[in-house]
């Protein structure tokens, strides 16, 4: 199967590189290494260094390595930055999912959405939250997931596509960054 990660460089996506390429999958990330790092990735990696938010390389990079699936990691992924910078968290977490949305639309690739568990749910939501809460997020980076989630609703509605949202809980392990709150 060829794979294409977006954020293959960080923290989760360097993992799904390794146990795709353990399975013998062909696989290319595409990555901007703001929070990346190259230290995570083998040297002999398919590494396109590029910014989902330029829609034009999105489509040439797909279009190159055409994908069955597309994974989709990179994001603005600091609570408090999309809280300072509402906007600049939505350019990217939205509308860098469209593009890669569009350009997986044109190759016919299926794409699996990194969203977020721990910033959809509001304060109030039972604990564990089943799908079925109604998401009420607290910050615009939850906003901005769950905007990203609705466009694949739409595009499976538009075309009958399976591209698929994950709500990850909070992810924590070897290769995460040490710095910062989350650490
Ligand atoms: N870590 C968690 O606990 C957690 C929880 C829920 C959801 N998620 C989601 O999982 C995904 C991966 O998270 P992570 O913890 O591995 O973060 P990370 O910061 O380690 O990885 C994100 C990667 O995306 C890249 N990136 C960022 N902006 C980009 C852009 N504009 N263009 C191209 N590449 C860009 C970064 O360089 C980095 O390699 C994110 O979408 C995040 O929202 C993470």
């Amino acid at each position: 199967m060829r794979v294409l990660i977006t954020g293959g460089a960080g923290f989760i996506g360097s993992h799904l590189f390794d146990a795709f390429t353990r399975r013998g999958d062909d696989v290319t990330v595409l990555d901007n290494l703001s929070s990346g790092k190259l230290s995570r990735l083998p040297d002999e990696a398919d590494l396109r260094r590029a910014d989902i938010t330029d829609a034009a390389s999105v489509a040439r990079i797909v279009g190159q390595t055409r994908p069955d699936v597309i994974c989709h990691l990179a994001a603005q992924i600091d609570v408090r930055r999309s809280v300072e910078d509402p906007a600049r968290d939505a350019v990217i977490n939205i509308g860098g999912t469209i593009n890669l949305l569009h350009a997986a639309h044109q190759v016919g690739a299926r794409l699996v959405f990194a969203s977020t568990g721990g910033a959809l749910y509001g304060r109030n939501a039972p604990i564990p939250s089943p799908e079925e809460t109604l998401p009420a997020p607290e910050a615009p980076y939850g906003t901005a997931k769950y905007c990203a989630e609705q466009y694949l609703g739409l595009y499976n509605r538009l075309y009958g596509t399976r591209h698929t949202a994950l709500r990850l809980g909070n992810v924590y392990g070897p290769r995460q960054d040490r710095a910062g709150k989350r650490a």
